[in-house]
């Protein structure tokens, strides 16, 4: 277990006041990094990734692509990969069981050396997660799968052909695991039930910087046609966290008076901007800005009354359900929240219900958040790292004191959180 899981953060709560101000930089997307971070695999050059966050889930990425054989060298924001001397396609198990995103790693492998060798990948507490379109996507592009004790064996002897595939659900791992799988694949791949996130387009443009074809990236279909080992010259910045970006407007907006949060792409999260705006948080947007500005009127007179539903992109991001879970406790109104993606990411609930939210869960995926209510202070442990933030968020709303623990979680996913909060004024402190 990693010593920072011993680690918490403490938070004095604000009782609902607002008083937060200044500006928050976004980070580098986790989730656009370590699908491009597999990409190295597919070129024995380097790849250069710059705007890389700080966070335990990079490092982890970084671990296993070591175990492989890959050169991995960090300097500040920037990642180097050279994977021109990988000597194994097995990827280690107890990283794996630690990283579902250990599972991007499989396509390129396949690809370039005709086998992977994996166990089941894990995950956070959230839901089953199978890789059922990923065995089935293999098997299509002419790969034989085979157990070995708890290993999947996937061997693809001459190498993968192109093929169609139409993915039974749309999968944003599946979608990026089998378009790096196709750039090195015979012939044509096209892909169909793709999903459309921003961190799909943005791996898309990583391949074609290499010397990828792909098309129709952003849309439910994509075309690819296999070639050659990907080559590089230039860096490539990794595109702003978009659930981040959420996350602090949604904070901004419960504690803050005139807050910006710079650096992210507001294009990608218009689902909340509109939502924000429509409860009433006063909203300011730029090119690559949003402030919140002028927010001194009572959370109270903020109102949502509807059905939030989690959805693919653009719909709401279902890694954003939790801290807006939070934001509907502050605020007037019955919201009922439907968690269409992952089939147990209501567990947080019941810690938030011991802190005096009104929620009635109506079963595994489904609830109803009335507002607004007084949250207390107290102690909790974050379950993964969405949920994490969000407890971190009703921590600064409520009044008193609380302290979440497992703050391991929360770094795998935001960098130096507890820095960055505080910059703005909020009471937050890393202790052992
Ligand atoms: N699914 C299957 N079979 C598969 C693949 C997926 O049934 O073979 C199911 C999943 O169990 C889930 C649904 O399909 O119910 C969608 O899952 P998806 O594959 O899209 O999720 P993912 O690719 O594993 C990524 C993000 C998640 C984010 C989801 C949904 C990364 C590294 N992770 O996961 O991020 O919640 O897409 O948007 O990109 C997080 O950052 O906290 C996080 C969990």
């Amino acid at each position: 277990m990693p010593q920072d899981v011993k680690e918490q953060f403490v938070i004095e709560g604000m009782y609902g006041s607002k008083s937060l101000q200044g500006a928050i930089t976004v980070a580098g997307a986790k989730n656009a990094v370590l699908p491009a971070m597999a990409a190295s695999l597919l070129s024995d050059k380097q790849l250069v990734l710059t705007n890389v966050p700080h966070i335990e889930d990079v490092l982890r990425m970084s671990e296993l692509l070591e175990g492989l054989g890959v050169t991995v060298t960090r300097t500040e924001d920037t990642l180097t990969l050279q994977a021109s001397a990988v000597r194994t396609s097995h990827i280690e198990r107890e990283s794996a069981k630690r990283m579902r995103s250990s599972v991007f790693l499989t396509g390129p492998l396949l690809a370039r050396f005709q086998e992977a060798r994996f166990p089941h990948p894990g995950g956070c507490v959230i839901g089953e997660r199978p890789i059922d379109q990923f065995l089935k996507g293999f098997a299509q592009m002419g790969a034989t799968i085979s157990h070995e004790d708890e290993w999947y064996v996937v061997r693809a002897k001459d190498g993968l052909k192109g093929a169609t595939l139409f993915f039974d659900l749309v999968s944003v791992s599946a979608t990026e695991t089998f378009m790096m799988a196709a750039t090195l694949a015979r012939g044509t791949t096209v892909l169909e039930n793709c999903a459309t996130e921003p961190e799909v387009v943005f791996l898309a443009e990583v391949l074609r910087r290499g010397g990828a074809q792909i098309y129709g990236d952003g849309t439910s279909t994509i075309h690819i046609e296999g070639g050659a080992l990907l080559s590089y010259d230039e860096p490539i910045p990794v595109i702003p966290d978009r659930i981040e970006t959420s996350s602090f407007l949604l904070l901004a907006a419960l504690a803050g008076t005139d807050v910006v949060i710079n650096e992210c792409n507001p294009q990608h999260v218009r689902i909340m901007t509109q939502y924000l705006e429509s409860t009433g948080v006063p909203l300011e947007i730029g090119g690559t800005h949003i402030r919140i500005v002028n927010n001194t009127k009572p959370n109270t007179a903020f109102v949502s009354a509807r059905d939030i539903r989690t959805h693919e992109y653009p719909g709401f991001p279902t890694d954003i359900q939790a801290p807006l879970s939070v934001f509907l406790t502050q605020v007037t109104g019955e919201n009922t929240v439907f968690e269409t993606i992952f089939e147990n990411r209501l567990g947080y609930t019941d810690d938030l219900i011991k802190m005096g939210a009104d929620i009635t869960v109506w079963n595994p995926q489904k609830m109803m958040v009335r507002g607004p209510r007084k949250l207390k202070g107290r102690e909790l442990m974050s379950p993964d790292l969405r949920a994490g933030l969000a407890f971190i968020m009703a921590g600064v709303v409520a009044e008193g004191t609380s302290v979440v623990g497992n703050a391991y979680y929360i770094d795998r996913g935001y960098q130096h959180i507890e820095q960055r909060l505080s910059a703005l004024g909020v009471q937050i402190r890393r202790t052992a």
